[in-house]
């Protein structure tokens, strides 16, 4: 599956088929994950696997008493460790980088389940407290995040997305295309031309030193 097919196929699962996940794919999120991009690579996340019935039964209930998510077979609990990047970064590490980075490997994981066949949700609304005291987290990282993976039992359509052109600013701030295919269409023959003439350039730089090999 390709990169931009997955992100605009992937969608947020609720309802799960009662059978297992081979741990193979589990795998394949944590490698995913593991190889998501951190300020200075540092790196500043940790992972718990849950598929224990009854410690499913009790984050359902602490995620606000989303009880859905017990029905997923396995959970990955997402835990930002901020000290990591405030040693290097100060506050704006403590305070943005880990948190952002753990979401892009959240992300990273939710596209690679759905690459698998998995069905996965992001789920953030939970009792801190109750979370932290039931996964023996320490006080000095932070959970952001509970996944709860399963096979999907559900068809979802995409929710309502705003269009590109109602998101996206154009050099600065406020200047909006109108109609972003247009904008697309008119610098798309500019880049090309650029493309055409950058991979010639590049041709003939890999024939040069082919040469003095
Ligand atoms: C930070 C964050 C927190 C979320 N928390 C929950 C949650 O607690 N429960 C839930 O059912 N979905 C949760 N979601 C999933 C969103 O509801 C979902 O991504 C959104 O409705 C868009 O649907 P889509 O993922 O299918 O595009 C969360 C997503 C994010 C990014």
């Amino acid at each position: 599956m390709e990169v931009l097919h997955a992100a605009l196929t992937r969608r947020s699962i609720r309802k799960f088929l009662e059978i297992p996940i081979e741990m193979e794919k589990i795998g394949h999120m944590l490698e995913a994950a593991k190889h998501t991009p951190s300020a200075g690579n540092l790196q500043p996340w940790k992972f718990i696997i849950i598929t224990d019935e009854d410690m499913r039964k009790k984050l359902g209930e602490a995620c606000l008493q989303q009880h859905w998510i017990s029905r997923a077979p396995v959970h990955i609990v997402v835990v930002a460790e901020p000290h990591k990047p405030k040693r290097f970064y100060g506050e704006r590490g403590e305070k943005l980088y880990a948190f952002l980075e753990c979401g892009a490997a959240i992300e990273n994981m939710l596209l690679t389940a759905h690459e698998d066949g998995l069905g996965t949700c992001w789920v953030s609304a939970f009792e801190e407290d109750m979370l932290t005291r039931e996964l023996g987290i320490p006080g000095n990282v932070k959970p952001v995040a509970l996944i709860a993976i399963g096979y999907p039992d559900e068809i979802v359509s995409p929710p309502p997305k705003f269009l590109i052109e109602n998101i996206t600013y154009i050099e600065s701030w406020g200047s909006s295309a109108k109609d972003f295919g247009a904008y697309y269409g008119y610098t798309s023959q500019h880049v090309q031309r650029l493309i055409k003439e950058g991979k010639l350039l590049l041709k003939k730089v890999t024939e040069k030193l082919e040469r003095v090999k």
